[in-house]
């Protein structure tokens, strides 16, 4: 996720743009830039490693003038965070720049074809191939030169345009990325989101997928990739700023955990693709070559582990231990014959994750992480890396970090697995678009989260990669809501945790392993009849448990390992309405920091 934005109009662009990266800085902090066309028909470039105020500092050093431009905050994707890397980029001749957001899946292809055609590259990034393309396709005409472009782009993407030949035009396009069009007497701007148009102007469109527009200081032209105009009505904004910045969300929280669908499409792509997975080829060799797999992480990233475990032992045959960092990095290890150890880590930031992964690499243990923010420690330091692709999070609470982890470890597991695939690959492909389907239940939770939040105890219990989520859960619930919940593997029921139940207990039991149905129904029985008030998450088909439950919510049918993206997801919105309903605010949980860099 990166953030871009564009002027064109009377003023001068440069300060304009500046403030409006700042509203957008969220998107991505790696680096940032700005290109700018003046009236002598000349484009000038700043851009720079590191965040906005960084370049805010090089442009008073360097001014630049214009009065159409482009600008960009880099959420780092392909290619590490470095000046080069930075938006915008050019064509060789440096006359056409170009801001993206998204991911180009076959700009490796393209960059081939391109350099075959004599173009030289300046950076590793996917972006850069649509400036040369542009350029390729450009005789005269900007918008068919973009319109061409981006009929040969795979992938998602939100791009800008300026050329030094049209000091009074930018060109824009879209496809799953988002692109907002801002509309005033004397200027039009464009932007990811909304906030940064705020503050100049409320009348918006919102452009398309697959469309592309051409924008002048007073008008504005949309088409679709054949050319043909598109009539769009000007919208007018009611919200105030925090509001949209959190894109009409009340929380970040929400937000992240509706933006989970698009966040594991992205993250499957990455892994999937043409019906086949795709992995380094280093890391293929290395996991297939695994005799045991030591996973690690802490918190959420450590729940991630577990139920990779559970995922991996079955498909693959193959023997994981799971440890958390803060432990691993006390213990001694003793190395085990073609050991490979995967780290996880939202931020590749946590002290005892990078503790950990030190220590390993110090046994001579090959390392993978698996992370979210590209050039992170853990990235820099591990021997491989495999990136998730949730953009930044910005909550505490961990939601679409963590099942965009799951998923790419279901592909790992998909990969190494011995029994046959195509079962595997078929339900992974469908599960983005499966928790859009919770998603827009949400409600059914909010009801039972009001009439459950003043609960004092909750417990969440379950079986194998059930009892992995009621430890997310419970997690989850504790943090935000400030409840005291726990959990169990409901088999340890009876071994000590029944003493504690009673009437003020809410037990949420996670039921989705069709082969301990039973086993499930009778632990949901035991804690009733002690007075505990029972909610079932479970598969829609499933009746077992439609007279012991007092409630149920029933989850699309998918393979039942991968259920925990799909349960996760239930806890994740309880625990949010529980902590919105007693009056937390579930963005910031006191006494927790987003990322813990310090033992
Ligand atoms: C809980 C949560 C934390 C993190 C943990 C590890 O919602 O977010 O438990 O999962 O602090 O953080 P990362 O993944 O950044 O290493």
């Amino acid at each position: 996720m990166c953030g871009i934005v564009g002027y064109v109009g009377s003023e001068e662009a440069s300060s304009i743009l500046l403030e409006a990266l700042r509203k957008l800085e969220y998107r991505g902090y790696d680096s940032a830039g700005i290109a700018l066309v003046d009236e002598h028909k000349s484009l000038q470039i700043r851009k720079i490693k590191g965040r906005l105020s960084n370049l805010e500092l090089l442009v008073q050093q360097k001014p630049i003038a214009g009065k159409c431009g482009i600008a960009h905050t880099r959420w780092a994707t392909h290619g590490e965070p470095s000046d080069l890397n930075s938006h915008p980029h050019t064509d060789v001749s440096q006359s056409i720049a170009v801001v993206h957001n998204g991911i180009i899946e076959n700009h490796a292809q393209l960059r081939a074809w391109l350099e075959k055609h004599q173009v030289t590259f300046a950076s590793q990034t996917d972006s850069e191939v649509i400036a040369h393309l542009i350029d390729f396709h450009y005789n005269g005409d900007l918008l068919l030169a973009v319109t061409e472009t981006v009929k040969r782009l795979e992938g998602s993407y939100a791009i800008a345009v300026a050329c030094s030949q049209h000091p009074q035009l930018l060109v824009v396009a879209r496809k799953d990325s988002p692109l907002v069009i801002g509309r005033a007497e004397n200027f039009t701007m464009l932007a990811s989101d909304v906030p940064p148009l705020l503050s100049h102007t409320r009348g918006v469109q919102y452009l398309e997928d697959l469309e592309v527009a051409t924008l002048t200081q007073h008008e504005v032209h949309i088409y679709n990739l054949d050319g043909d105009e598109i009539e769009r009505e000007i919208q007018t904004i009611d919200w105030d700023m925090e509001a949209a910045e959190k894109c009409g969300f009340e929380h970040f929280m929400l937000k992240e955990i509706c933006e989970q669908p698009k966040a594991l499409r992205d993250t499957l792509r990455a892994r999937y693709k043409d019906g086949s997975l795709s992995f380094p080829v280093q890391i293929e060799n290395l996991l297939e070559n695994c005799k045991h797999l030591l996973i690690t992480g802490c918190g959420t990233a450590y729940h991630a582990a577990m139920v990779a475990s559970y995922v991996i032992e079955q498909v693959a045959g193959l023997p994981v231990e799971v440890l958390v960092a803060s432990e691993l990095r006390y213990r001694p290890h003793i190395r085990k014959e073609g050991e490979v150890c995967l780290l996880i880590s939202q931020s590749g930031e946590t002290a005892d994750t990078i503790a950990s992964l030190r220590l390993l690499k110090e046994l001579g243990i090959p390392t993978i992480a698996l992370t979210n923010v590209v050039g992170c420690t853990l990235s820099r330091e591990a021997d491989w890396v495999l990136y998730t692709q949730a953009g930044p999070e910005i909550a505490v609470a961990s939601t679409k970090a963590f099942t965009t982890q799951l998923l790419s470890l279901f592909t790992i597991a998909s990969l190494i697995a011995k029994q046959e695939r195509s079962g595997l690959l078929e339900a992974l492909d469908q599960l983005p678009g499966k928790t859009q389907l919770l998603i827009d239940r949400q409600e059914d939770i909010q009801r039972f989260a009001a009439s459950q939040f003043n609960k004092t105890k909750v417990f969440f219990m379950g079986r194998l990669v059930d009892f992995a989520i009621s430890l997310e859960s419970a997690l989850k619930l504790k943090e935000i809501s400030y409840t005291h919940s726990e959990a169990f593997a409901a088999g340890e029921l009876k071994h000590g945790p029944i003493a504690l139940v009673d009437t003020s207990t809410l037990v949420v039991a996670l039921c989705t392993q069709p082969s301990l149905y039973a086993k499930m129904d009778s632990n949901i029985k035991e804690v009733k009849a002690r007075g505990a008030t029972a909610l079932v998450i479970t598969f829609e088909d499933v009746h077992t448990f439609d007279d012991t439950a007092d409630a149920i919510f029933r989850l699309p049918q998918t393979h039942p390992l991968f259920s925990p993206v799909l349960s996760v997801i239930v806890s994740q919105l309880y625990a949010y309405y529980c902590s919105v309903l007693k009056g937390n605010d579930p963005d910031k949980p006191r006494n927790l920091a987003k990322s813990v860099t310090v033992e």
